[in-house]
């Protein structure tokens, strides 16, 4: 069999049993979900049964997916494209050794970086580090994709931690996002964090240069209340921040593989270090039960085999993330980077074709939302769409358990609908209860059928905590690993968003008409004419 073309294809034909069926065996539900420090993973509610689970192991084998592993832990330069470490999971080695790139343990580095923010986020904190105006009220992050996504999203989840300034996120180059965040902020007692890993992203250094403009009409060296998070030392120096607020990474951490080092800091500065400190610690044990649980046993690869049962063995293009959970409202924005970014190729590492699709699409929003909008389509629609859900047992408002009581059964039940579905007959039922006969009860009842057999998995937790938040980002980032080895995809490079980066420097010209458009197609003519027309009346 030729690896990474036809893998799949022996198991096509178990990708059509019923989950309803499989589920009267009664060890279904223990044998089809991890349980690990805390979490429950269950993937039961999907057609995958034990024959078809044993093949993607074999699969994951003869990828060799647990060497790659221990190759990406240990510092090894499985990023070929960029010939790179991939160390992420350095930045939360709290408790490990030493971990060498080109024979220098990395790890003297990163605790010193560690130390460096947490003494500037308790003096934030604190008032001990001054604005023009006194201690910051405010903190402005400004970044784009990892270096925005991550902390924003944790921002958002860990709210009930904060008890640090406010902090706010600004990363579209729409002048709306700056302006609208700046707007009603004290510019003498506003921190403003440049996060850029290359400090050369258009994005943010245009929001960082009309976030100086904005504080040099209130204070005299606007630079002070200025702090930068990049590898590119040279550039912040450039920009006017003082080395003391710079706090640097190296190249082996990804832009979205980032929240957990620098990236990281206008988190920290919101719930402080300790809690922070307990947010490594949920990811570094899942670093831990990674590399050393069985298979069948670890969680990261049996959700990245559930996740690939679907998108690559059922043929279902695009996942759900449903978290209920208000406060991981932007999730599904980071995943979608996550995983997206990551395995969204068209070659494999040795630059040949991908040949059976690439990572899926990755989409969603919290529940219950979603249920009053797209649910719809996700219960009769004729395409099926994989849900993964998500609760805690446990919200963080004690007054308001019936709240979360609501929110945990509407959870649970969607997994059911989308399984047990509801047959003609029950539907039909349904209607002559409510009085129909004859054709129109036909016709009501067809509207009512729900085809059921709809997989999805749930991911428990206590409590969305510091510690959870570090375990569940760190589960996805191995899932999507696993995914990528298996699919033989370097999940560590990005070369897909730079086509579009060199056109738009190009087209600026050419809208301002600093440059000629003759050379364009007839369709970005007409766009370009039409902005410039209207512009040209304003
Ligand atoms: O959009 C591509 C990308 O390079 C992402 O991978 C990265 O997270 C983002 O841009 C921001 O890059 P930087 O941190 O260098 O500004």
């Amino acid at each position: 069999m030729k690896q990474g073309t036809r893998m799949w294809d022996v198991l096509k034909d178990s990708a059509r049993r019923s989950i309803v069926d499989l589920m009267q065996d009664a060890d279904r539900a223990d044998a089809f979900s991890v349980e690990a420090d805390g979490l429950l993973f269950d993937y039961s509610k999907t057609t995958m049964d034990a024959a078809a689970r044993d093949a993607l192991l074999q699969i994951a084998r003869r990828k060799a997916v647990e060497a790659r592993r221990d190759a990406m832990m240990s510092g090894q330069k499985i990023n070929e494209t960029e010939a790179r470490a991939v160390l992420h999971t350095a930045l939360r080695n709290l408790s490990g050794g030493a971990i060498e790139v080109d024979g220098a343990d990395v790890m003297p580095d990163v605790r010193a970086t560690l130390a460096r923010m947490e003494m500037f986020a308790n003096d934030v904190r604190s008032g001990a580090f001054q604005g023009h105006g006194g201690a910051s009220a405010d903190v402005s992050n400004i970044g784009i994709g990892g270096s925005h996504l991550g902390p924003e999203m944790g921002t958002l989840a860990l709210a009930p931690y904060h008890d640090g300034p406010r902090c706010h996120f600004v990363s579209n180059v729409d002048g709306a996002d700056i302006a609208d965040t700046l707007k009603g902020l004290d510019p003498t007692r506003t921190l403003v964090i440049v996060a850029s890993k290359t400090f050369t992203t258009i994005e943010t250094i245009t929001n960082a240069e009309t976030a100086r403009a904005w504080m040099a009409k209130a204070v005299t060296h606007p630079g002070d209340q200025f702090a930068a998070l990049s590898t590119a030392e040279d550039k912040t120096a450039a920009f006017g921040i003082s080395p003391d607020r710079v706090f640097g990474f190296e190249a082996w951490v990804g832009g979205r593989y980032s929240m957990w080092g620098p990236i990281g800091l206008s988190l920290m500065i919101a719930i402080g270090p300790e809690r922070f400190t307990a947010f490594l610690r949920g990811g570094e044990a899942m670093d831990v039960h990674f590399r050393s649980a069985p298979l069948l046993n670890n969680m990261p690869m049996m959700r990245a085999l559930t996740g690939l049962w679907h998108s690559h063995v059922c043929g279902f293009g695009t996942r759900a993330v449903l978290p209920y959970d208000q406060r991981l409202s932007r999730l599904a924005a980071y995943f979608q980077q996550l995983e997206m970014e990551s395995n969204g190729k068209g070659v494999t590492m040795d630059g040949t074709p991908v040949t059976e699709g690439s990572g899926p699409i990755v989409w969603g929003e919290p529940g219950t939302n979603g249920q009053h909008a797209f649910y719809q389509l996700i219960h009769q629609g004729t395409r099926v769409i994989p849900c993964e859900f998500m609760v805690a047992a446990r919200g963080h408002e004690p007054d308001l358990a019936h709240h979360h009581a609501l929110l945990v059964a509407n959870c649970l039940a969607q997994s059911e609908a989308l399984m047990r579905g509801r047959s003609l007959q029950e539907a039909r039922a349904l209607m002559e209860d409510a009085g129909f006969e004859g054709p129109e009860l036909d016709r009501q009842a067809a509207h009512r059928v729900f085809t059921g057999n709809r997989p999805s998995t749930t991911l428990l937790y206590d409590q969305l905590t510091p510690y959870v938040l570090g375990q569940i980002v760190a589960l996805y980032e191995h899932r999507v690993f696993v995914e990528g080895v298996i699919l033989g995809i370097n999940s560590f490079d990005q070369w897909g968003v730079e086509l579009g980066k060199v056109l738009a420097k190009d087209m600026e010209r050419i809208l301002s008409k600093d440059a000629p458009m003759e050379d364009k197609d007839p369709s970005t003519r007409q766009l370009v004419t039409f902005v410039q027309r209207n512009t040209s009346e304003t």
